[in-house]
């Protein structure tokens, strides 16, 4: 029956953007002067764009616009009335070109979501990727409009002395009235979303390079006074980048200044604005006393991230925004390069793989699941995700692995030569790839197109006196996308002999591109086990059959580091999935390739860290249909104390063993030995409460770096009692005036792996100390909370109306962040029935929720199904 109500109570649908519908834009602007007369209560900005007609059509100019006010329009010179249509500026022109004014006022201090031009901590500054650029003037907002930009920033000289914006400054002076003014020129032309601009009260850590041809580079990094001690490694992060770049790809850096500085709100990581990136401060700050190792990583990680954007990315840039892989998967994998080469490469790649595994596998397995190059969306803030960085980083990886290095090298060269200067898509990358190389890679385009992991079924056949490996591949139905074509799927397979332990054939690439596929290995008559997707040289899902003692013989022996640290993790999620599916616990095989880690002379610390964690209690649930988490924890627990109880001796000499670390320095045995005691404090812990709280009470109190003393903390807080509360009152008093450590004890509290985590989270969402509006914060609280299986899904529900109140209440501030907390919940498919449909219920509430943003009605919509 029709009911009148339907049809005019709820608000229409937003409509998806479709990648098919994309159109070349219909006026193009060479041009662009601004004029920001800033001020965090009323900033007026006065916009000249030099607009061509691009093509022979009669459509007029339409500009994209987000909560302007619009003080006046001139097309030529002359006033023209406004006509908006849904909030875009729509200019009827005559000829093929002209030039349009504008003239509108914003509101920084106002501005919650973190797009557009903001305040943080009295710093104005800009984000404008992906659309906010709309939020400053009115623009045709698309990654394909390039301009070149003239900024004239004015403000007041004592609140802002420094004046930022992207290219080169060529003009600063007095304005009157206590105002000065500074003007800066970009002389690439760029899109709008690398726009920016920055003012306050900053001071500079100067340094300079000095590029492959000879140019000199002044380099700076903006940050607060007293931050400036903790630039030096940002800093040397950048040299190196700038080094690597030029070594490694032959891209040398083209403006004559390059700018970094740190803002405490900032919805991501950092942002490669055209010679003036603004980050996060979380990724800039950092040394020894207040930043783990893991944090300095991520500062060199994110630093260089952002430094080899200005390549690709800036220089070549998206054509629309179903492409960003193309920036982001390339620049992904460019900068998880630059770490291996910086560091150990094999840690490194654990590293990786296991945050693959943690956010990106989940993905492409849930509701969310989308092709690296998706075909539409709601909202493109909503696909910054693990797939289009990580899995689009595994995708070129995989091209380097099939091309080689020389001719993958061969690839990129041509694809800066040829398409400098453009807006292109993943398509021209392949092109060039194929072009340049000669290898066909029409099947391999399938990764850019096919979501879901390939799960690849290995069995090797030595019946007969032969030896051949036998493959077949399967690709998991997706949103949309029912039935799967067989994929390129480049696995590194080396054979281990069964007696020797020696490689009896060495490594060899096998390209599986059938569903089904044999692969003889000539002259191997000896019994062999299989040493399979060396490196992680492919991001699928193997599942091989083993020989009796295989994995353990790998876990021990493999000749490819990454493997071995892979047959480990087979064998622990092995024995935990049989236990957790009903079976008994057996810990035996577990705690003697733990042991002989430990004991090995020729593993560095490092990898011996990685090798003795399990696996994470996320992980299993993804390995389980109908998962009990409650039951996923205390097996996982089961087998750490099992641990810690068989290999007492070993773990405590181990553990006094890291105590050698120098805390001053930063090598990589350095850091490995504090990651190992990390890890075997853990175990320890997990075996004997009393020894854990008494070791960690005074590995607290003795720490030398935030490592230590975070590692310390942590175990306190798993094992609760006065002296957890004593050592998380100490770490508040001890660095209260520092927000970045503070997140930490947020996240710490946030962390710990039982039911009861809820009550206190609950009181510090309380704390005078939280804040919905810092993004750091409340990924500290609601991230480290919805990311602790043990804590999030406790029986009766409640930690799941937790995080739909915080979504509902972070949504009315920062959609874009508050989105981000949305795909726990939608896990609920993994999750035994009790509180899978308490997961739904939440989502159903957030749904209900009144002005709901789309960045949370698109994913709560899938999440739901
Ligand atoms: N391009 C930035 C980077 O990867 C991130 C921008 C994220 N934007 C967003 N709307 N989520 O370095
Ligand atoms: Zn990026």
């Amino acid at each position: 029956m029709f009911d009148a109500r339907d049809a005019f109570a709820a608000p229409a649908a937003p409509a998806p953007t479709l990648r098919e519908d994309y159109r070349a834009p219909d006026w193009l602007v060479p041009d662009i002067a601004l004029g920001f007369d800033l001020d965090p209560a009323r900033t007026v900005v006065r916009a000249r764009l030099s607009v061509t007609r691009n093509g022979e059509h009669d459509r007029p100019l339409r500009l994209e616009g987000e909560e302007l006010e619009l003080l006046s329009l001139t097309v030529d010179g002359e006033r023209r009335e406004p006509v908006l249509e849904d909030g875009r500026l729509v200019v009827a022109l005559g000829g093929a070109e002209a030039v349009v004014e504008t003239e509108v006022a914003i509101c920084p201090e106002k501005n919650s979501q973190l797009m557009g031009l903001y305040a943080s901590g009295g710093i104005l500054c800009t984000q404008c990727e992906a659309e906010g650029f709309r939020r400053i003037t009115y623009f045709p907002d698309r990654p394909d409009v390039l301009s070149r930009y003239r900024v004239r920033l004015t403000a007041d000289k004592a609140r802002y002395p420094v004046l930022l914006a992207n290219g080169n400054p060529v003009e600063q002076g007095e304005a009157g009235e206590g105002r000065h003014f500074a003007v800066w020129e970009d002389p690439f032309p760029k899109p709008c979303y690398l726009f920016a601009v920055v003012a306050g009260d900053l001071a500079c850590n100067a340094d300079r390079f000095r590029t492959m041809s000879g140019r000199e580079v002044a380099l700076g990094i903006w940050v607060r006074e007293a931050d400036l001690p903790k630039t030096a490694l940002a800093m040397q992060a950048l040299k190196d980048s700038m080094a690597w770049d030029e070594r490694t790809y032959g891209r040398e850096y083209d403006l004559d200044r390059f700018n970094i500085v740190a803002v405490s709100d900032f919805n991501f990581g950092a942002m490669e604005n055209k010679g003036l990136n603004i980050f996060n401060t979380r990724y800039v700050l950092a040394d020894p006393e207040t930043a783990t190792d893991a944090d300095i990583d991520a500062v060199a990680a994110v630093v260089a991230h952002e430094y080899f954007h200005n390549w690709s990315g800036n220089r070549v840039t998206c054509r629309d925004w179903f492409q960003l892989s193309l920036k982001e998967g390339l620049t992904v994998f460019r900068d998880q390069s630059f770490s291996e080469d910086m560091g150990s490469p094999a840690v490194q790649r654990i590293d990786q793989v296991r945050t693959l595994r943690a956010a990106q596998f989940p993905e492409d397995a849930g509701p969310l699941a989308h092709p690296i190059r998706p075909d539409s969306y709601l909202e493109i803030a909503n696909f910054y995700t693990a797939t289009v960085y990580n899995k689009g980083a595994e995708v070129i990886r995989m091209m380097r692995t099939l091309l080689g290095p020389e001719r993958y090298r061969k690839g990129t060269d041509l694809y800066f030569q040829r398409h400098d200067g453009q807006a292109v898509t993943c398509e021209d990358f392949v092109k060039a790839m194929e072009d340049a190389s000669g290898v066909d890679l029409s099947q391999f385009r399938l990764w850019y197109s096919q979501a879901g992991t390939p799960t690849v079924r290995a069995r090797l056949d030595q019946s007969g006196g032969r030896t051949a490996l036998h493959l077949d591949q399967s690709v998991p139905p997706t949103p949309g996308q029912p039935a799967k074509q067989p994929m390129v799927v480049p696995l590194k397979v080396a054979l281990i002999g069964a007696a020797s332990g020696r490689e009896i054939s060495p490594e060899r690439l096998v390209v599986l591109r059938e569903e089904r596929q044999v692969e003889p290995f000539a002259n191997v008559t000896e019994p062999a086990f299989l040493s399979i997707n060396r490196q992680f040289s492919a991001p699928v899902i193997v599942v091989a059959e083993r020989k009796a003692g295989e994995i353990e013989a790998l876990a021990e022996s493999d000749t490819d580091a990454f493997a071995r640290y892979e047959a480990g993790q087979e064998l622990m999620q092995r024995d935990l999935l049989a236990a957790i599916g009903g079976g008994e616990l057996r810990t035996e095989a577990v705690v003697t390739a733990v042991a002989a880690t430990l004991r090995s002379n020729a593993l560095d610390p490092a990898f011996k860290a990685d090798a003795i964690a399990l696996p994470g209690e996320s992980l299993l649930i993804e390995k389980l249909d109908a998962a009990d988490p409650a039951r996923v924890h205390t097996v996982r627990e089961a087998m750490r104390r099992a641990i810690g109880v068989g290999l007492k001796d070993d773990l405590s000499r181990a553990y006094m063993g890291t105590s050698r670390a120098d805390p001053s320095s930063l090598s990589g045995e350095a850091k490995g030995l504090r990651r190992l005691r990390g890890a075997t404090l853990g175990l320890l812990a997990a075996a004997d409460a009393g020894l854990g709280r008494t070791l960690a009470a005074r590995q607290y109190a003795s720490a030398r770096t935030m490592t230590e003393r975070q590692a310390a903390l942590m175990v306190l807080a798993m094992l609760g009692g006065e002296e957890a509360e004593a050592a998380l009152a100490d770490f508040y008093g001890r660095y209260e005036s520092d927000p970045l450590v503070i997140d930490k004890w947020f996240a710490v509290q946030a962390s710990v792996p039982a039911e009861e985590t809820l009550d206190r989270v609950e009181v510090l969402g309380r704390h005078p100390a939280f804040t919905l509006a810092n993004p750091n914060r409340l990924r500290a609280l609601a991230g480290s909370f919805a990311g602790t299986p043990a804590a999030f899904h406790r029986a009766d529900g409640r930690g799941y109306d937790w995080q739909a109140e915080i979504i509902v209440a972070a949504d009315k501030l920062n959609p874009q962040t508050a989105a981000r907390f949305v795909a726990p919940l939608g896990r609920w498919r993994k999750i035994e029935p009790g509180r899978a449909a308490k997961m739904r219920a939440a989502l159903e509430r957030i749904l209900r929720e009144p002005g709901l943003s789309k960045d949370v009605l698109e994913l709560a919509g899938k999440s739901l199904g």
